[in-house]
Order: structure tokens, then sequence, then C-alpha cells
């Protein structure tokens, strides 16, 4: 364990009832605990300064470096609270470990797992109270590192600050487990080979944000991706993975196809533990190149019968169809029902999570 104190200075809570009005119905993003963790990083030092602290404003120079030059990285994860009221994180250290392969992209500097999965730890330890127990709530924690060097020079910053705050959770697309459509954004790229698009970094989103309201303006409620070189071979969603389901010759599900990991996209944890979670079934999962075109062909001939969105925001979001310029309109046709592998697997998933299944992946950390 990397040494570390955490010092606590305690916040004025919110008071219970207040934080009751929220937990009943708390949307995504929109409240934030009582809470937040803060360790700082400079050159010489190296990390210190671990703290506990009441969440609020955090000072800035207006000559720091996040400001001007977007180096900022973050992760996100659930914890959730199981029926015998424990409180568990699924697979923190995954989330470490990326923000490790962002920092080294953004050259901020990397920060021990352990002590990740420890800043995490103290935060919900601490806020307890805020994890909802309602059906498909969570406490969504976002870790994020910025740099914070008073200097207008363009190089990596030679201080940095990892915190960690936290907000209670609903469904991230509102109306409950429903097919949504996405919006297939060609002239407007989100990575290139060789950028950050495997980073999850706060630039990766900006250049999202343009599509997505292009998509939204067309009804869809999520834009996907092109390797900008080919424009048809498929990268990601805005904020999530994405996975077909091809059938075999007698119509049942088959195999489970998504992008391989091309240096473009990130590669999700969600997406990791659903391929371990197929195999486990026996289905074949390919990580390949899969284009637009595979796919309405594929929905055409009957080969290609389900297709979904996965994320720790989203869960699992079975996708309806794909739209786009030209016409492009790629429908499963069934509006209100989502695909059965869809929804075995995220029953599966949610399972695991909230306790109601068997751990066998040992996946679940408790807080
Ligand atoms: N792709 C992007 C661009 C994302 O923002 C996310 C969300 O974190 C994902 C994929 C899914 O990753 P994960 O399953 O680790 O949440
Ligand atoms: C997540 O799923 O954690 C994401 O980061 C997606 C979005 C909320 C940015």
């Amino acid at each position: 364990m990397t040494e570390l104190h955490f010092t606590l200075t305690e916040a004025d809570r919110l008071p219970e009832a207040e934080r009751e009005t929220i937990l009943a119905n708390p949307g995504f993003g929109n409240h934030f605990t009582d809470h937040m963790v803060s360790i700082t990083w400079t050159q010489e030092e190296g990390w210190h300064d671990a703290a506990v602290l009441p969440y609020g404003p955090i000072p800035m120079d207006p000559a720091s470096s996040v400001l001007h030059y977007g180096q900022e990285i973050f992760e996100g994860l659930k914890a959730y609270r199981r029926e015998d009221g424990s409180i568990v994180a699924f697979r923190p250290e995954e989330n470490g470990r990326r923000l490790n392969a962002s920092a080294r992209r953004l050259a901020l500097p990397e920060l021990p797992v352990d002590l990740f999965v420890e800043g995490v730890r103290q935060l919900v330890t601490i806020d307890a109270e805020w994890v909802p127990s309602g059906e498909d709530q969570t406490l969504y924690l976002r870790p994020f590192m910025i740099a914070d060097e008073s200097f207008l020079g363009v190089r990596a910053a030679q201080r940095a600050r990892f915190l960690v705050i936290a907000s209670p959770a609903g469904a991230y697309f509102t109306g409950g487990v429903k097919p949504v459509s996405i919006w297939l954004s060609r002239d407007l790229a989100r990575a290139g080979r060789g950028g950050t698009g495997a980073a999850k970094c706060g630039g990766n989103y900006a250049s999202s944000l343009l599509p997505t309201r292009i998509a939204a303006e067309h009804g869809c409620a999520q834009v996907l991706f092109c390797d900008s070189a080919t424009e048809d071979t498929i990268d990601e969603l805005g904020g999530m993975n994405l996975f077909l389901v091809q059938a075999g010759a007698d119509g049942a599900p088959r195999a489970l196809l998504t992008p391989r990991i091309n240096g473009n996209i990130l590669d999700g944890i969600t997406r990791k533990s659903l391929i371990r979670l197929a195999e486990d079934r026996g289905l074949a999962v390919e990580e390949r190149d899969i284009t637009v075109t595979e796919w309405r062909e594929g929905v055409a001939d009957g080969s290609i019968v389900e297709a979904f969105a996965c994320g720790t925001a989203a869960v699992i979001t079975p996708i309806r169809r794909l739209l786009g310029e030209d016409g492009l309109s790629i429908d499963f046709g069934e509006e209100n029902s989502p695909g059965e592998l869809t929804m075995s697997l995220r029953e599966e998933l949610t399972g695991i999570q909230y306790g109601v299944r068997e751990d066998r992946h040992g996946w679940l950390s408790v807080m």
C-alpha cells in the first residue's frame, strides 16, 4: 500500500430530509455528496497532501494550465448498495489502471492504483449515506486529474491535482430500458489515428458535444463515431462502447461483435466485463473492425439481430436504429422491445453489481 495518510475536514452535511428528497429522484450528475477527495502532485514532492474535504469550489489561478491547454483526464465508476446494506464498487482498480493510461497520453503524473482505490474508498465511506438503494440507483464516482500549474508555456505541467467527487445517480437515459436511436457522425470526428481517442480526457468529450447536439436535433440520444479515415469502420459512441449481436443460421444469437481496441476508442470496463460474461455462456466474441455497411447488410439479411451500447453511466442500453445523413436508416423496427440477449446480459451484469448474483470473477470491492 502506498503510504499516504488522508486528513479529514468534516463538512456541514446536508440535512437528512433534503438528502432523502434528492435520493428519491437523483437524475444523473445533478447533485453532489458532502465531501470530496483531493491529492496534490508536484514534480519535486510527488503525490502528497491527501485529504477528505468538504465538497466545494477549488481555488484556481486564472493561469492554471488546465484552463488553457486542456490537460485533464477523468474516470467514471459506480458504488452499489447491496440488499444487506453493504456497499461495493465495480472493478475500481481497472479504472485506476485506465486513469494511468490516460495520464501517460496527456503527460500527467501516474497515480498508484492502490492510492486511487483508497481515495474512492475514503469518499464512499464518509458519504455512505448518499449511496441510494432504489432500483437501478447508484453512487456515481468521478475521479479526475487536472494540471494545475500557473504557467502559460506549452509543456506538461509540474503541478497537478487528483480529485474524486460523487453524485447519486438514477438511469442515464430517462424512460427506463427503452431502445434508443443513435446518429452516425461522419463529418465531425471524435478521434483520429495517433490522437487522444483511447484516453479518457475532457477534450474528447468537448469535441463530441456539437455532433451530440446534431444527433439530438435528429431525435437521437447518442452519437456514433466512425474511424475518421474510412468513415465506415465503427469506433464507438460519444460516451459508450458498441456491440452487435450476430445470429447463426438457426436465428439464435451466436456471437457478439464489437470494434477492436484500435487506439482510437476507450477500453471500456463494461465492454471487457460483457465479453467475459458472453464467453462464459459459450458465445463467440469477435473484437474486430466492423463497418456500417456490414451492420446495414446484416440487418437486411437477418444475421444482425440486436445492437446495444454499454458503459458505466449507461449500463447496457438497447439500440433500436442508426440514423445518419443521406437518408441512412438501419432499423430493428421493434420500438419498445429490447433484444433478448441484450437484456439477459444486462440482467446478469447488474445482478453481479447489486450482489444478487454470484461475483464469480471477483469484480466487486467492498468499500
Ligand atoms: N467510451 C467512451 C467514450 C466513454 O466515455 C465510456 C464511459 O466511460 C465508455 C466507452 C465505456 O467505458 P466504461 O465501460 O469503462 O464505463
Ligand atoms: C461513464 O460512463 O462513466 C462516462 O464517462 C460516460 C459519460 C457520463 C461521460
